[in-house]
């Protein structure tokens, strides 16, 4: 009787606290039967589901993550892992479910939009020393891509919404399951695409429609016409930031959110908590994210603020600060090769008045 109310009050407080990541301690990590303890408490945290048989496997692989994560804490580095939703993926599987845009495959195979050659921002010179679009109302709550591989619809939308609250003062929230359903001809809902195709999709649909009227499922569908149709948003295309060129790119962020393709392949990335990411990954660039500000800490590290799109509960409440201005000019984990930003001159199409809900009345 006291164990089951025991239980009754265990799960609520972990329905109530499941924005934030389960902690563990050294005493979880001396027995077999304590890890199994602590993967079962993980599991209902993260409500992870799996059978019998399944949960055998992964218990395995959980260990693993967990004694590693473990390790790498106790080490002096300038950023924290956490045990999170991850916690019994093989970085294997992490790869191909969340870091799956195949930006480079695309690059390879069909050549990529050019955008339109020009670089608008070359002539800037006044360089704030931090940039926070969070701060100037340009970007919208974190989002959860869930198990597809649409990081590159994520990517283009956190930039489509931060040139339209800065030209417009509105923030926004837009669709990427349009992008998802209705962009066929480049990109490939669940399995990949590039956010240079997604732009161009954008402007030549006249338009992108909002997270509300066409809202994400994690699964590609049918595109609905009648919601492509229903245009919020307009921009007039993009521009590519110059290759290899971090300060290039602090021109951009300046005056805008910026989507860009990284390499987010590595065992720290997947369980990245907190800190400037300084960690080796190579420049196989398979994850679509968005540039919203930069900064310096107090001893001298300079960083990005990126937008990702795997819930809030992942890195620094959904956001990774990662290391700016390496001596590599690819930039940290190649965030410099393949930048490129939404173009918006023209004005967006005038607000429908709610005229659905005097009909319903
Ligand atoms: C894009 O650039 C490449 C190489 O710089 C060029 O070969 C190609 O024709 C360009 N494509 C367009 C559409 O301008
Ligand atoms: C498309 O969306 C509208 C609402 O905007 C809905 O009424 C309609 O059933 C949807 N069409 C399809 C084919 O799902």
């Amino acid at each position: 009787m006291e164990k089951s109310f025991f239980l009754v009050a265990l799960s609520l407080i972990l329905l109530f606290s499941t924005v934030n990541s389960l902690g563990f301690e050294e005493k979880d990590l001396v027995s077999e039967e304590s890890f199994w303890d602590l993967y079962e408490r993980w599991r209902t945290h993260h409500t992870v589901s799996r059978s019998i048989d399944e949960k055998h496997k992964r218990f395995n692989v959980f260990k693993e993550n967990v004694k590693y994560i473990h390790s790498f804490n106790k080490k002096d580095a300038p950023y924290k892992l956490k045990l999170n939703k991850f916690g019994d993926m093989t970085n294997h599987e992490f790869r191909s479910t969340y870091a799956g845009s195949k930006v480079n495959h695309h690059r390879i195979f069909r050549g990529s939009p050019n955008g339109t050659g020009s670089f608008m921002y070359e002539k800037v010179t006044n360089i704030p020393p931090s940039i926070d679009w969070r701060q100037k109302g340009a970007v919208t709550n974190v989002k959860d891509q869930g198990q597809c591989g649409s990081c590159w619809a994520f990517s283009t939308v956190v930039a489509v919404e931060g040139i339209n609250q800065i030209k417009t003062k509105k923030l926004v929230s837009l669709s990427e399951q349009e992008l998802i359903d209705c962009d066929n001809t480049d990109n490939q809902g669940c399995d990949g695409g590039l956010m240079e195709y997604a732009f161009e999709y954008i402007k030549k649909n006249r338009g992108i429609t909002t997270e509300e009227n066409y809202p994400y499922t994690a699964v590609e569908g049918t595109c609905n016409l009648s919601k492509e149709k229903s245009r919020v948003v307009v921009i007039d295309g993009h521009e590519n930031v110059p290759e290899n060129d971090e300060d290039a790119l602090l021109k951009t962020v300046t005056n805008q959110p910026v989507s860009v393709a990284i390499d987010a392949s590595s065992q720290d990335f997947q369980f990245y908590s907190e800190g400037v990411f300084t960690g080796d990954c190579g420049t196989d660039l398979d994850h679509g994210v968005a540039i919203v500000g930069y900064g310096t800490t107090v001893d001298g590290t300079k960083y990005w603020i990126v937008k990702n799109s795997w819930g809030s509960d992942w890195g620094e409440r959904g956001y990774i600060r990662m290391e700016r201005g390496i001596s590599d000019k690819e930039g940290q984990c190649g965030i410099a090769m393949e930048a490129s930003y939404p173009i918006k001159s023209s004005a967006n199409p005038p607000e429908k008045k709610a005229s659905h809900t005097v009909d319903e009345l």
